[in-house]
């Protein structure tokens, strides 16, 4: 059971003192019958409410996939490039957060969400969620480097984990990597004489970037790659 003014503030329409001045005058009703008392505490599940007008649609957590354009940094912080800016303000008031970051020149697939133990998880290494990116080198990379970036490279301070590569021709491919260090595959191509032109993620823990979103567009995930979401968490 939740308070009414809290139910419908936590949805991002309004403020708690909004949401009390329209209840004043009748605008706010939970099942069809006006509230004025907006203390009142009703059940989140099945109460059906609407304030001025608008059904409200009250979730407990909510899961978007962004498709992150460069320049813009996976933060919550005060700035005016940080990833939040790319969704309706809603999702700020929500509490959303981006789940794990991408460098501000990466692009690709951004889970942000306001489930904080599920994002936990997912970035926990112990979870080993996969995430795939496409990437462009140069100069470009032979199965020998390859390799080496498989089994795992010393990259200053860390040797990385095994990861997957997937050669394609001119210095293109895939890796896919458990884990995420700073700069981590900027620096495991360092490491093998190699240098990153270009990176996007187009997977994470099996949910991938939906290719008909341009960048800096977004939507809700399904409830099918939500559930695959939570199965790589497990
Ligand atoms: N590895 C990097 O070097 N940068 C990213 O943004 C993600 C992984």
């Amino acid at each position: 059971m939740l308070r009414l003014d809290k139910y419908i503030a936590d949805t991002g329409i309004a403020s708690r003192k909004d949401v009390k001045a329209a209840a004043k005058r009748g605008a706010v009703t939970v099942n069809g019958v006006p509230v004025k008392d907006v203390s009142e505490r009703i059940d989140e599940n099945t109460a059906r409410v609407v304030y001025c007008g608008q059904a409200v649609n009250w979730r407990k957590y909510v899961y978007v996939m962004l498709n992150k354009p460069a320049g813009y940094i996976s933060s919550t912080e005060e700035s005016p490039k940080t990833v939040m800016k790319l969704l309706p303000e809603e999702y700020s008031k929500m509490e959303c957060f981006p789940c794990g970051r991408l460098d501000i020149d990466t692009v690709g697939l951004l889970i942000i969400t306001n489930d904080g133990p599920l994002a936990h998880k997912l970035l926990s290494p112990r979870h080993h969620a996969e995430k795939t990116y496409y990437y462009r080198c140069s100069p470009d990379i032979g199965e020998a480097e390859a390799a080496r970036l498989c089994e795992g490279v010393d990259i200053g301070d860390y040797v990385t984990k095994t990861s997957r590569v997937e050669l394609l021709a001119g210095g293109e491919g895939y890796i896919t990597l458990t884990e995420g260090k700073f700069h981590q595959i900027k620096r495991m191509f360092e490491a093998v004489g190699s240098g990153i032109t270009y990176l996007k993620r187009v997977e994470f823990g099996t949910v991938t970037l939906d290719s008909s979103l341009s960048e800096g567009e977004w939507r809700e995930l399904t409830a099918e790659e939500l559930e695959r979401l939570k199965k790589a968490a497990e």
